[in-house]
């Protein structure tokens, strides 16, 4: 894909996979998926599959769907998911989350780490709810988390820093420097100009890789109505994936479990 504006896959993955605190919450939701239905599974905006193996350990089938190519290589060329790709149990999916159109039925949609909020637009988003909708079998579960925008990212409006050195990531020992900054947008307030900076030191000196992108959080009500008017009904509302109840004020996450009507 042209302009793609995640082919920053391989520093993404550096990035990214120490992020481990979802993996048990999403594990859990494919044993229920795996309980109910057998499965299958589908991941919309998969990424590099940090998520994958596991929803695959729940036994069932799984799609993983992305938008960038240079993303869904980067997990097709992972060991780990290398037998379940053999064995017919992974397909991977190069689409638009927004208008996505497949040909079966889920018992599970998940769409994990923000990844909702990279559509910007109202009619976009209801699109892409309304396909998670027709996508489900009767009793699916659509399980998501985003970020809460009361805590996070509020950065003072208009102004640009990328003074926030990441110092969890990457993995222990990758001497890779991530900088974070947060710029809010001129015209619709609402959304948030994200700029990442890598810095990678090689053995020919720093490499500088620069990365934006927009996002639009939202207040958990407008959520909770978004994904209820495309025919699902929200069964938990968390503030954390441990499950802890969901504070305005104080939760990092909005952490989502909601059913597809029967
Ligand atoms: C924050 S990453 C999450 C990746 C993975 N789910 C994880 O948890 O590590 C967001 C992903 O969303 C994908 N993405 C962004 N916009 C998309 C869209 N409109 N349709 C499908 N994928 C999209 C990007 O390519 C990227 O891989």
């Amino acid at each position: 894909m042209r302009n793609d504006p995640w082919d920053y896959a391989d520093l993404y993955e550096r990035w990214s996979s120490n992020y481990r605190e979802d993996l048990s919450f999403y594990g859990a939701a494919a044993e229920r998926a795996a309980k109910r239905h057998g499965g299958p599974i589908l991941e919309l905006c998969c990424g590099t599959g940090r998520l994958l193996p596991a929803l695959l350990a729940a036994g069932g089938e799984v799609v993983g769907l992305d938008i960038s190519a240079h993303q869904l290589r980067l997990a097709a060329g992972k060991a780990e998911l290398g037998g379940a790709i053999r064995d017919g149990r992974l397909h991977l999916l190069q689409s638009d989350m927004a208008g996505f159109q497949l040909t079966r039925r889920f018992a599970l949609i998940v769409v994990a780490f923000n990844s909702l909020c990279y559509l910007l637009d109202d009619v976009t988003r209801a699109r892409c709810l309304h396909a998670i909708s027709d996508h489900l079998l009767p009793g699916g579960e659509l399980v998501l988390d985003v970020d809460n925008p009361i805590t996070n990212h509020a950065g003072p409006e208009g102004a640009f820093a990328l003074d926030d050195l990441l110092v969890d990531y990457p993995e222990p020992g990758d001497s890779t420097r991530i900088y974070i900054g947060h710029e809010r947008h001129n015209e619709d307030p609402r959304i948030e100009n994200i700029h990442y900076r890598f810095v990678v030191t090689t053995e020919h000196g720093e490499l500088i890789r620069e990365v934006h992108h927009n996002m639009r959080c939202r207040a958990p009500a407008e959520v909770v109505e978004e994904i209820e008017s495309a025919g699902l009904s929200v069964q938990r509302l968390s503030g954390t994936f441990s499950g802890k109840r969901f504070d305005p004020l104080e939760s990092p996450l909005i952490v989502i479990v909601a059913r597809k009507k029967s």
